[in-house]
C-alpha cells in the first residue's frame, strides 16, 4: 500500500487554478449564466441593488453598513443568491482595500465554487489595478491546503467572473489575468511552506522546482552534494552535515524576451531549510519549533515569483539561487566551535548551529555577485529577533543601497505584505568578530536581525543588495482576509513586482 504522504504532491494548486473571466455589465445579469453566487458592491452609507429587495433600514439592522470587510447575504429577485460586500468610501478606495472587501465576498460565499464579482463602479482605482486587486483578494482568502486530509472542509473556486462596464473590459481583462498569476504564485508558496518537512525534502523541492520550471519557462539547474562541494559552498554542506537527507541548491535563470546589455538584471537569494531543529543547538519543543516546516519560506517565494514571470512578460533578467537542507543534530552534525569554508574562502566559527540561514545564504550571495547582476535581494526566515522587533505582520528589509530598499519598500506597498526598514547598523559589526576565523556566526544577545543582515553584507562584494527577513510573516496563526491561517506565502507577490518593475540605479547614485 503507498502511503498518502510519500505520493502526495507538495503544490496542488498549480493544478487546481480556477477559470478567471470578464464580461460586460450590460451582456449580464443574476441568473444569466451557471453562477452559484454574485457579489455586488457597496459604499458605505451608499445606495443597495434594487433588484435585492433590501432598505437601507433593513441592511443597517443586520449590521450592514457598506464598510470594508463586511457583506450581507441576500436573494435577488430571480432567486441567485447575492452578497453584498462593502468597498467604503470610494474616493479613499485603493488595492489593498478592494483586495480586502474582494476577500470578504469570498469568504461569505465560501460555499460556492462559481463566483461572479460585480467591480465597483467609480471608484478612484484605476480598472486594470481594481481587477487585479478583487481577483487576487477573492482567490488568496479562500485557499486552503488540504491534500493530506480525508475529508476537506472547503469548496475550492472552480471559477471567477468579474463583471465590469463594457468600456473598461479590455483594461479588466489584463488586470484580472495579472491579478491571477499573481495569486497563483502565492498560492504556490503557501503549498509548498504548507508541506510538511517528511514530505519536501530538499531533493523533493529539486524535483519540484524542476517540473514548475518545465511549465513556465525557467531553466532550472540542480547541484547535488558532489556539485556543491565542487563549488565549495561549506555553509550548505555544514548545515547539511547532520542529516540524513542530501542537500540541493537550485539554480533559476529567468531571460525576458528582450536580451542585451541594456537589460536590467537582478539575483535572488532564497533560504531553503525544509526543517530546521537548531541541529545540536536544538530547538526547544515550544510552538515556534513546531513552525520550523516553514524554513524554506524564502526559496519557495523566490521559486513562485520566477515562475509567473514568462507569462507576465516580465523585462528584468533574473536568476534565483534556492539553498536546501533540513538543520539536524545527529553524531556528523556541525558542532560549536567548529570552523566552516564558506564559498569564496571566508572562515566562519560557528557558535550556534542555529543560526543556520546565513550560513546557507552566503555561498549563494558569493555565487550570485559572481555573475554580473545590478543587484542581489534575499529573502529569507531568518531571525526570531525580526518576530519581536516587528510581529507577525510586517517584515524587515536591510540594505546597502537606499534605491534598491525603496524598490522592495514599493513592491510591499502594492501588494499590502507590509515591509519595514531596519539599520544596517555597521557600529554592531565587530560582535561578529571570532578569535579563529574570519567570522562567527552569532553576535551578543540583542539586535540579532542585524547582525544576521551584518554576516551577509560580508558576502555581497559591495554590489548593491537588500535583505528582507520574513521570519514573522511566513506563518499566520489567525486567519484575517486574504490570508487564512497557516503559512502565507509572503513575499512571492512582493518579488514579482520587484522583479516587473525593476530599474538599474545608475552606477553614482
Ligand atoms: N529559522 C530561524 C528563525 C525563526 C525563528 C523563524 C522564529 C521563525 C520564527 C533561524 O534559523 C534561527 O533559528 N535563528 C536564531 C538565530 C540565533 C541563534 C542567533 C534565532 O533567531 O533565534
Ligand atoms: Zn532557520
Ligand atoms: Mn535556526
Amino acid at each position: 500500500m503507498s502511503l498518502r504522504a510519500d505520493t502526495s504532491d507538495p503544490v496542488p494548486s498549480l493544478d487546481h487554478m480556477p477559470e478567471i473571466g470578464v464580461v460586460a455589465a450590460e451582456e449580464s445579469g443574476p441568473g444569466a449564466g451557471p453562477d452559484d453566487i454574485w457579489g455586488m458592491p457597496v459604499a458605505e452609507g451608499g445606495e443597495l441593488p434594487a433588484d435585492v429587495g433590501l432598505t437601507p433600514a433593513a441592511a443597517g439592522a443586520a449590521g450592514f453598513t457598506g464598510r470594508v470587510g463586511q457583506t450581507l447575504v441576500c436573494a435577488h429577485a430571480q432567486g441567485t443568491p447575492v452578497v453584498l460586500y462593502g468597498i467604503g468610501d470610494p474616493q479613499t478606495a485603493d488595492p489593498a482595500s478592494l483586495r480586502d472587501a474582494a476577500a470578504a465576498f469570498a469568504l461569505a460565499a465560501g460555499r460556492s465554487a462559481r463566483l461572479t464579482l460585480l467591480t465597483p463602479v467609480g471608484a478612484g482605482v484605476d480598472s486594470l489595478v481594481a481587477a487585479q486587486a478583487l481577483v487576487e483578494g477573492t482567490l488568496l482568502a479562500r485557499y486552503a491546503f488540504e491534500p493530506l486530509k480525508s475529508d476537506t472542509g472547503t469548496v475550492p473556486v472552480r471559477s471567477l467572473t468579474l463583471v465590469v462596464p463594457a468600456h473598461d473590459t479590455d483594461a479588466a481583462d489584463r488586470g484580472a489575468r495579472r491579478g491571477g498569476l499573481l495569486a497563483k504564485a502565492t498560492l504556490l508558496a503557501r503549498d509548498l511552506a504548507n508541506s510538511p518537512p517528511n514530505l519536501l525534502t530538499a531533493t523533493r523541492l529539486a524535483d519540484c522546482a524542476t517540473r514548475v520550471g518545465a511549465l513556465s519557462g525557467l531553466d532550472v539547474e540542480v547541484f547535488d552534494q558532489d556539485a556543491l562541494r565542487e563549488l565549495g559552498c561549506g555553509g550548505l554542506l555544514g548545515v547539511n552535515a547532520g542529516s540524513t537527507e542530501p542537500a540541493r541548491m537550485i539554480k533559476l535563470t529567468y531571460r525576458p524576451p528582450a536580451a542585451g546589455p541594456e537589460v536590467p538584471r537582478l539575483a535572488l537569494v532564497g533560504k531553503g531549510i525544509t526543517y530546521d531543529s537548531g541541529g545540536i543547538s536544538l530547538k526547544p519543543a515550544d510552538a515556534v519549533h513546531a513552525t520550523m516546516k516553514n524554513d524554506m519560506s524564502g526559496a519557495g517565494a523566490i521559486l513562485a515569483a520566477m515562475s509567473v514571470l514568462s507569462a507576465l512578460h516580465c523585462p528584468t533578467f533574473v536568476t534565483g539561487y534556492l539553498m536546501c537542507t533540513d538543520n539536524m543534530p545527529s553524531g556528523s552534525a556541525t558542532k560549536l566551535g567548529d570552523v566552516l569554508t564558506l564559498r569564496g574562502g571566508t572562515t566562519v566559527e560557528v557558535l550556534n548551529t542555529d543560526a543556520e540561514g546565513r550560513l546557507v545564504m552566503a555561498d549563494a550571495l558569493v555565487l550570485a555577485t559572481e555573475e554580473p547582476t545590478d543587484a542581489v535581494v534575499d529573502i529569507a526566515t531568518l531571525t526570531g529577533a525580526s518576530l519581536r522587533a516587528l510581529g507577525p505582520q510586517i517584515a524587515a528589509v536591510f540594505g546597502n543601497a537606499q534605491p534598491l530598499v525603496d524598490q522592495v519598500l514599493e513592491a510591499a506597498r502594492r501588494t499590502d505584505e507590509p515591509v519595514w526598514q531596519l539599520p544596517l547598523a555597521r557600529r554592531y559589526r565587530g560582535e561578529l568578530d571570532s578569535d579563529v576565523a574570519d567570522l562567527k556566526n552569532i553576535g551578543g544577545p540583542n539586535g540579532g536581525a542585524i547582525h544576521a543582515a551584518l554576516f551577509l553584507e560580508e558576502f555581497v562584494a559591495g554590489r548593491a543588495w537588500a535583505h528582507i527577513d520574513i521570519a514573522g510573516t511566513a506563518q499566520n496563526d489567525t486567519a484575517s482576509s486574504w490570508r487564512p491561517r497557516g503559512c502565507t506565502g509572503f513575499g512571492a507577490r512582493l518579488l514579482t513586482e520587484l522583479a516587473l518593475g525593476f530599474t538599474r540605479e545608475p552606477e553614482d547614485s
